[in-house]
């Protein structure tokens, strides 16, 4: 089978590490990729229009695509790809467009929710029109608000405040302001969920779909979870307390329910669905639905699945997942991110980095890496590689991590330390 796979962070080079050991993968291209996955793949730079990656697929004769982002779902390349003749046998790893509106518009996935019984925070959803209306909701709930632009705002259109005057100024700078511009046309208000966050990935054929290892990812740049957010720090799979009972309750109250929604509204959806969830005294409630899977998750639950994804791809392209069987690695695996001083505000890059062959018993995935000319590695973002490594506790995994890390050099290298941390606090 012949892949092409879309994108450039530590998630996808998870990925690709996972599609290149199928047996049933004879050739994989990555887009636009990083310096990590050249050794994995054909790395080429085939640009984000839907003509030039539909042009290049024929070309290359692609049987699969798999697209690691959610901009481009939310766009529609799925429908794009199934409505040309040329690229409509291709299976495409993702949803339609109308399905992507779960992670492309919250109002679209509270909606949804509400429509299912699925457990979310209480909410009310507001345009230009409604400041006013708006401002006296805020007054029905207790503090801190959590606003939330509509649309895709790159991971920063969620803001928390502590007071309802801040709540009241920032409400303004979305609704009147445009600080998020066209994403916060409409404003989710809802009220602040208390609890401990858990990513779940599920993949589906819109009809059968299994759940992958759960994982929980550390997002600000500061120790206990402080500063600024961040694409992600690290993070660990699995998470102690989901187990079994809590699992089921996610699949009782939570998956069916989302699967079955999709089913009867006619929307279709072959991808991932990465629910993001608060465990809130033993019970799940959604946060939000992503179209994708999450990253720095991916590159600690990547590792963990024994079976053949690759397969799981191909049937999820003939509807026939339920053959599948899937086996996972009980171990832990954790990641912990290197990145750039300054980030996630203004960071230097071309830093040159050195010490990767050293490391061992671990696995590296690149985020913001470039090669030189000479064959250099440099840093080329904020987020700069992952380091992933197994153990059969947390604590185990973790140290591995952290041994590793040390070995790797580049100026300004900065990591948080505390990655598992509070769920370690929780075993005891
Ligand atoms: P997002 O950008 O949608 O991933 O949201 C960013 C973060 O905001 C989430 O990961 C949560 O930590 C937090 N968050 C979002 N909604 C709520 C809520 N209702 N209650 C508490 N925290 C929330
Ligand atoms: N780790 C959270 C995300 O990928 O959105």
């Amino acid at each position: 089978m012949r892949i092409l796979l879309l994108g450039s962070g530590a998630r996808e080079h998870a990925m690709a590490s996972k599609i290149k050991q199928s047996r049933l993968c004879s050739q994989l291209y990555i887009s636009p990729a990083n310096a990590g996955m050249r050794e994995i793949g054909e790395c080429v730079s085939i640009g984000s229009d839907f003509e030039s990656i539909k042009d290049f697929a024929c070309k290359k004769e692609i049987d699969m695509l798999v697209v690691g982002n959610e901009q481009p779902l939310v766009d529609g390349i799925a429908d794009s790809f199934a409505n040309d003749e040329r690229t409509a046998h291709i299976n495409v790893i993702g949803p339609s467009k109308q399905a992507a509106m779960l992670e492309g518009s919250k109002d679209f996935a509270k909606e949804f929710m509400s429509r299912y019984s699925i457990p979310t925070a209480r909410y009310q959803t507001f345009g230009k029109q409604d400041l006013e209306e708006a401002k006296q909701f805020l007054k029905t709930l207790n503090p801190p608000y959590v606003l939330k632009a509509d649309g895709l705002a790159a991971g920063k259109g969620v803001v928390i405040l502590p007071s309802i005057q801040e709540a009241e100024r920032e409400l303004e700078a979305m609704l009147s302001q445009a600080k998020f511009g066209h994403a916060g046309d409409k404003v989710v208000i809802e009220e602040f969920l208390d609890g401990i966050e858990c990513s779940v990935f599920v993949l589906t054929d819109g009809k059968h779909y299994i759940v992958l290892p759960e994982a929980k990812d550390y997002k600000r740049i500061g120790e206990q979870d402080t500063g600024l957010n961040t694409g992600g720090m690290g993070s660990v799979s699995p998470v102690v307390f989901a187990d079994q009972d809590f699992m089921q309750k996610v699949e009782r109250r939570i998956i069916r329910p989302t699967i079955e929604g999709l089913q009867k509204e006619n929307l279709d959806y072959r991808g991932f669905i990465f629910i993001g969830l608060m465990n809130v005294s033993g019970d799940p409630y959604v946060i939000e639905y992503n179209v994708r899977m999450g990253d720095p998750e991916t590159e600690s639950v990547m590792p963990r699945i024994e079976s053949d994804l690759v397969e799981a791809f191909d049937l999820v392209g003939k509807r026939e997942l339920d053959k599948y069987s899937l086996k996972i690695n009980h171990d832990y695996c954790t990641t912990v991110m290197l990145v750039s001083k300054g980030y996630p505000e203004s960071y230097e890059k071309g830093k040159l980095m050195s010490g990767m062959s050293d490391c061992t018993d671990c696995m590296l995935f690149h985020a913001g890496t470039k090669a030189d000319e000479n064959g250099n590695i440099l840093t080329a973002g904020g987020r700069v590689i992952a380091v992933s490594c197994f153990g059969k506790t947390m604590q185990e995994a973790l140290a591995k991590c952290y041994a590793q890390a040390e070995k790797i050099q580049f100026e300004g290298k900065t990591l948080r330390r505390d990655i598992g941390k509070d769920l370690i606090q929780l075993q005891k």
